[in-house]
C-alpha cells in the first residue's frame, strides 16, 4: 500500500503517520525528519536545506525529489510506504508519477490556520525517533521525555510563531494546489483534523480501510 498524508504544518500528519505505518507494516517516510537528520549530521544537503527551513520556505524540488527517490528504493519500502510531507508542490507530485509510483490514497488532514499557531507553540518532539507530542493536547507520559525511547523532548526551531505564519503562507501558495491535482485522480480523501487525536486516528483508519 502506498499512501500520502497532506495537510498544513501542524495538522497532525506525523502524529497519525507513525501508528498507521506500524499498523499496515509499511515504511513511514517523513521528508521533514529526513532533512532534520541531514542537518544534525552536518551534511552539505543539510546545510543547504536549513537556510530554507529556518525561513519557513520549501527546500528546492530538485533536492527533495532525489532524496525521496533514493529512499523509496530501499528494502523496507518493498511492502509499501506512507509519504508524510511529500509531495509538497505540484512538480513533486508529477515527479512521483514519473518515477512510476502508483499512489493508492491521499489523505488530507484539514485544520484551519487559527488552530495551527496554538498547536505549534505547545509541540515537543523527539529528535531520536521523530515522535511528536503536545504539552496540552497530546503529552508524553512524564511531559519531558519520549514514551518510546526516553529521549528528552525539544522544541523545533521553525515552531516560533513568525516562522509558523510563513510556513502556513507557503502551504497555501505551493502545497494546497496538490489537492486539486489528486482530486482529479479520484484518490483524495479529506479528514477533519480538528477533533481529539484519537478521533482523528479513527477517521484516518476508517478512510484507509474504506478503499482497501
Ligand atoms: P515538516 O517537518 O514536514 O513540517 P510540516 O509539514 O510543516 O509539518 P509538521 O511536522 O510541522 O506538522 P505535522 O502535520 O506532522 O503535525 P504533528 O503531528 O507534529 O517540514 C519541515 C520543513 O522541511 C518545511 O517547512 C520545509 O522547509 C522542509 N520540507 C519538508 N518536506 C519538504 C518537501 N517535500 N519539499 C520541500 N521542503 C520540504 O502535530 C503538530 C502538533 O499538534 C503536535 O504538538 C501534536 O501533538 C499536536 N496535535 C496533533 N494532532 C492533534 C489534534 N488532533 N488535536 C490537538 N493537537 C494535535
Amino acid at each position: 500500500m502506498k499512501l500520502v498524508f497532506l495537510g498544513p504544518p501542524g495538522a497532525g500528519k506525523g502524529t497519525q503517520a507513525m501508528g498507521v505505518a506500524e499498523h499496515y507494516g509499511i515504511a513511514h517516510i517523513s521528508t521533514g525528519d529526513m532533512l532534520r537528520s541531514e542537518i544534525r549530521e552536518g551534511t552539505s544537503l543539510g546545510r543547504e536545506a536549513q537556510a530554507y527551513m529556518d525561513k519557513g520556505e520549501l527546500v528546492p524540488d530538485s533536492v527533495i525529489v532525489g532524496m525521496v527517490k533514493n529512499r523509496i528504493a530501499q528494502e523496507d519500502c518493498k511492502n509499501g510506504f506512507l509519504l508524510d510531507g511529500f509531495p509538497r508542490t505540484v512538480p513533486q507530485a508529477e515527479a512521483l508519477d514519473q518515477m512510476g509510483v502508483r499512489i493508492d490514497l491521499v489523505v488530507s488532514i484539514e485544520v484551519r490556520d487559527e488552530a495551527i499557531v496554538k498547536r505549534m507553540s505547545g509541540r515537543r518532539v523527539c529528535d531520536c525517533c521523530g515522535a511528536s507530542y503536545h504539552v496540552e493536547f497530546n503529552p508524553s507520559k512524564d511531559g519531558k521525555t519520549c514514551d518510546k525511547d526516553g529521549t528528552v523532548l525539544t522544541q523545533r526551531k521553525d515552531d516560533q510563531p513568525e516562522v509558523v505564519l510563513d510556513r502556513l503562507s507557503t502551504y497555501h501558495q505551493q502545497t494546497e494546489p496538490i489537492k486539486s491535482y489528486y482530486k482529479g485522480t479520484g484518490k483524495l480523501r479529506l479528514v477533519d483534523g480538528e477533533q481529539p487525536v484519537s478521533e482523528v486516528t479513527d477517521a484516518v483508519f476508517a478512510t484507509i480501510d474504506s478503499v482497501q
